[in-house]
């Protein structure tokens, strides 16, 4: 295949499965920084090869796995290679087929870098994919975490629109990496087959994207799934309690090594906190025994609290908040909240452009509101070194104008948890 011909091959791709192109390449974090997964899906069977190099002139080939899966009749060969221990601040290239790519590694010294955070992107009505397809090929943010609710849906139409989904991402997603956890949208009735297959998340939690964590920089990241209380009915709850039991020890070892790594970022799907009207998706049954617990089933805020999580992510409702420190419905607010913040500082960010609109906020915020807006866009977080962290959030409506921006910052060893027990008096 020559290069002239690639994008209508691609295009080809779409309407004739059989076609052996390469497609819907992205890049991901595997155990750590400097170990990338490199996953794409033919239709026709074909090897999971690539040659990649720091020159694209002396590249070498490795070989790396393939698993084929069947979704409505369509069968996807889903193809993955781990490059391991790569080099620090080096530019790489890699080939699949005849089709070369390139990425950047983060530096050794890793203390400062920016992630692209956001839920809910759908290919209709995708109001914020061009801006972080430009933003992401420029450089300006090493990476991506996409909180659940991708393509809207991965599954629809035979998984033909997840397929354009990638497709369309690729030029951003080929280039840095793609961290994804599973939302409402990902389950297609087929136990997250679709999102399973067509994604390799660190093997650090469930060996199937749906938890796991990595340790970037300074930061500690952790994704969950909030789908195991979505669809606890559909699925069952053995996989609640598997995920909770490894997040309780997971969190247990990553506060005891805050002098290596001294915060801690969440991110999942469903909020435990927002203010939309009839605050029906933050005070729905599944949503409180998601935070709280129920039923002899575990919530997930108390281990948060305990273990003094810095940050959590969410998305799902389709609007930007900025909430308070909040714990167990207990808030801090005033001019010096976020420098010691007492308890987690959450942000909702779900506005990245949802196939559809008419999201309301409640007459009110919540009293652990502190900004909201439902422009659409997307969290540009910065992590400026081990104290500092810094949040803008990008408006789409307003041509790419940051509408809300907080530091968060702490002193070392500070923990939330231990002042909120001395303290507690600030709540209120
Ligand atoms: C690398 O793999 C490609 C495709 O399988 C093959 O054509 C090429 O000869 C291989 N190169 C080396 C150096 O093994
Ligand atoms: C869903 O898939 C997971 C593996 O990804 C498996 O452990 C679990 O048993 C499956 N659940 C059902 C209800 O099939
Ligand atoms: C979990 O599911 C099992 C099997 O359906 C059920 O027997 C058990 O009561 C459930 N536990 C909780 C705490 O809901
Ligand atoms: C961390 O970053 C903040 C914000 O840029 C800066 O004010 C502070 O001096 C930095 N701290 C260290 C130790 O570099
Ligand atoms: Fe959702």
């Amino acid at each position: 295949m020559k290069s002239p011909f690639l994008f209508i091959s691609v295009l080809f791709t779409f309407t004739s499965p059989g076609f052996c192109a390469p497609e819907q390449v992205h890049l991901a974090f595997y155990t750590g920084p400097w170990d990338i997964s490199v996953s794409w899906i033919t239709f026709d069977t074909a090897e999971p090869v690539l040659s990649y190099g720091t020159s694209s002139s002396s590249m070498q080939n490795v070989t790396g796995t393939t698993n084929t899966w069947v979704f409505e009749g369509i069968t996807r060969h889903s193809h993955a290679v781990i490059l391991k221990n790569l080099e620090p601040s080096n530019q790489y290239y890699y080939k699949i087929e005849n089709r070369l790519f390139n990425f950047r590694t983060l530096p050794a010294n890793l203390n400062s870098y920016k992630v692209c955070v956001f839920g809910d992107l759908g290919v209709y009505n995708g109001r914020s994919t061009q801006s972080i397809i430009k933003n992401g090929i420029a450089g300006k943010f090493d990476f991506i975490v996409h909180i659940g609710d991708l393509a809207y849906d991965l599954h629809t139409n035979h998984g033909k629109l997840g397929d354009q989904y990638m497709n369309l991402l690729e030029p951003v997603i080929s280039k840095i990496p793609y961290m994804v956890i599973a939302g409402n949208h990902e389950n297609d009735n087929a136990n997250f087959t679709n999102f399973k297959n067509r994604f390799v998340m660190p093997p650090t939690g469930s060996d199937d994207n749906q938890f796991y964590s990595i340790d970037i920089g300074p930061v500690h990241w952790v994704g969950l799934s909030t789908e195991y209380y979505g669809f606890e009915a559909q699925y069952g709850n053995s996989s609640i309690f598997t995920q909770y039991n490894w997040l309780t020890k997971n969190l247990k070892e990553a506060n005891e090594n805050r002098a290596q790594v001294p915060w801690i970022a969440l991110f999942q799907h469903r909020p435990f906190y927002c203010s939309v009207e009839l605050a029906a998706d933050c005070t729905l049954y599944e949503n409180v025994i998601l935070r709280h617990g129920a039923l002899g089933l575990p919530g997930l805020e108390a281990e948060y609290i305990k273990n003094s999580v810095d940050i959590g992510f969410a998305g799902h409702i389709h609007a930007y908040e900025r909430m308070w420190p909040v714990a167990d419905l207990k808030y801090y607010k005033g001019p010096n909240a976020y420098h010691n913040p007492v308890a987690p500082v959450y942000f909702l960010t779900g506005s990245a452009g949802c196939h559809s609109s008419g999201m309301k906020f409640s007459p009110l915020p919540m009293p652990w509101s502190a900004h909201r807006s439902d422009d659409y866009g997307y969290t540009v977080m910065t992590v400026a070194n081990q104290t500092h962290i810094h949040f803008e959030q990008i408006s789409i409506d307003k041509n790419e104008a940051v509408i809300d921006e907080v530091w968060v910052s702490k002193d070392v060893g500070h923990r939330h948890s231990e002042e909120m027990r001395i303290d507690g008096e600030k709540f209120y």
